[in-house]
């Protein structure tokens, strides 16, 4: 079934970069002897040893060609279909770290799901992009009287669902199946990297939105920054964001979501109202002082450290053509500056709603 290529998903040239020693040459990213020479060098004392103990601590009309996954060294890729395209494998290893984002950012929306103003007695909701479907299995719960449909290009969920909830393989970049003014929200995260035009993805939740009906994106900045200058320049944990962006580039679908406005400038231009933007600065690792913080940058650090080779490999086998174990040298890399608690990272999130007007009464 699957074939081991070395190359991307969408069969693209992942033929080895000369990839500088240093930043600022073609991609500014370093080559894997550079994390080569880092993996070699003497272990620091432990700042937080602590710290890194804390952390180890429609299927039905689904066509059998969408189990024939891709393979890049060992992990598996969603089947070719259509347009799609997307980065991160879809294998358990990763599954299980998706359920974990699924907890942290839960816990980052103060144990919501959802920020828009939803009323109870909705009666159908969507959810684009649905990875392992933990979400929708949620919200299916939290309003038992309505139905709730979540899509995907990779056939990753369960077939135990609260039985208002049910999956439906779907490519959202092509025009969606649901007839107009289908649902009372449609919901959408963590699809950068996914999406080449975010103004037609809008468009389609326009239309597939009842009037009066909410759409919601949440979205991430793919960059680790800190705000006290202790993610260093030459960090593995500072490079992490440059895969993303470099490879987003490279296959024209941007991660710089958050940068660029995308959700908000797609949202106003597909015509939605009362557009609201909900900024927050996501710890990584069990760094913050405040508890609740601790909480989630434990849980965001675990979900990476659940699976870091799955995040990054397809975009550093695709910019930089690395095996295997080059990005196993890195991600050791990015570990141990993880687990050394000497690094203060966050990730940017942003949550975007608005409200397809009422229809004008005639
Ligand atoms: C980072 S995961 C996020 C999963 C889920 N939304 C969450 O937040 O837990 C992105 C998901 O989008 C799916 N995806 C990527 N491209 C897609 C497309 N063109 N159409 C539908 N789903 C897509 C992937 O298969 C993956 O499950």
């Amino acid at each position: 079934m699957s074939s081991e290529t070395g190359a991307s998903p969408k069969s693209q040239s992942s033929k080895r970069t000369s990839a500088p020693g240093s930043p600022g040459g073609t991609v500014g990213l370093h080559d894997a002897e550079h994390w080569v020479r880092l993996a070699e060098a003497p272990e620091e004392e432990d700042a937080d040893s602590t710290y890194g103990a804390d952390v180890e601590s429609s299927t039905a009309s689904m066509s059998s060609s969408i189990l024939h996954y891709r393979t890049i060294h060992g992990r598996t890729y969603h089947s070719e279909r259509g347009n799609a395209e997307y980065w991160a494998t879809n294998d358990q290893q990763q599954l299980e770290a998706m359920d974990i984002i699924h907890h942290f950012l839960t816990l980052v929306l103060g144990e919501r799901l959802y920020l828009a103003p939803l009323k109870k007695d909705i009666n159908s909701i969507l959810d684009v992009g649905t990875g392992t479907g933990v979400w929708v299995m949620d919200i299916a719960d939290e309003f038992p009287g309505a139905e709730v449909i979540g899509t995907d290009i990779s056939p990753t969920q369960p077939s135990w669902v609260p039985p208002n909830a049910k999956f439906e393989i779907e490519d959202c970049t092509d025009r969606w199946t649901f007839a107009e003014d289908s649902f009372d929200y449609v919901h959408m995260r963590y699809l950068y990297g996914s999406i080449s035009d975010w103004n037609a993805l809008f468009r389609e939740a326009f239309r597939a939105c009842k009037p009066g009906g909410w759409v919601e994106s949440f979205e991430a900045s793919p960059r680790m920054e800190s705000d006290d200058g202790s993610v260093a320049e030459t960090s593995a944990i500072n490079e992490w964001g440059k895969f993303f962006i470099e490879g987003g580039r490279k296959i024209g679908r941007p991660f710089t979501i958050i940068d660029e406005d995308l959700q908000q400038k797609g949202m106003e231009a597909a015509g939605f109202v009362d557009v609201t933007t909900w900024d927050f600065k996501a710890p990584i690792g069990g760094w913050p002082k405040d508890p609740k913080l601790k909480e989630m940058g434990l849980y965001s650090q675990a979900a990476m450290e659940q699976d870091y080779e799955g995040f990054v490999l397809y975009m550093a086998n695709m910019i930089l053509g690395w095996s295997m174990e080059e990005v196993r040298v890195y991600c050791s890399q990015l570990r141990r500056e993880m687990r050394s608690g000497k690094a203060h990272p966050y990730c940017r999130v942003r949550v975007v709603y608005g409200r397809k007007p009422e229809a004008p009464s005639n």
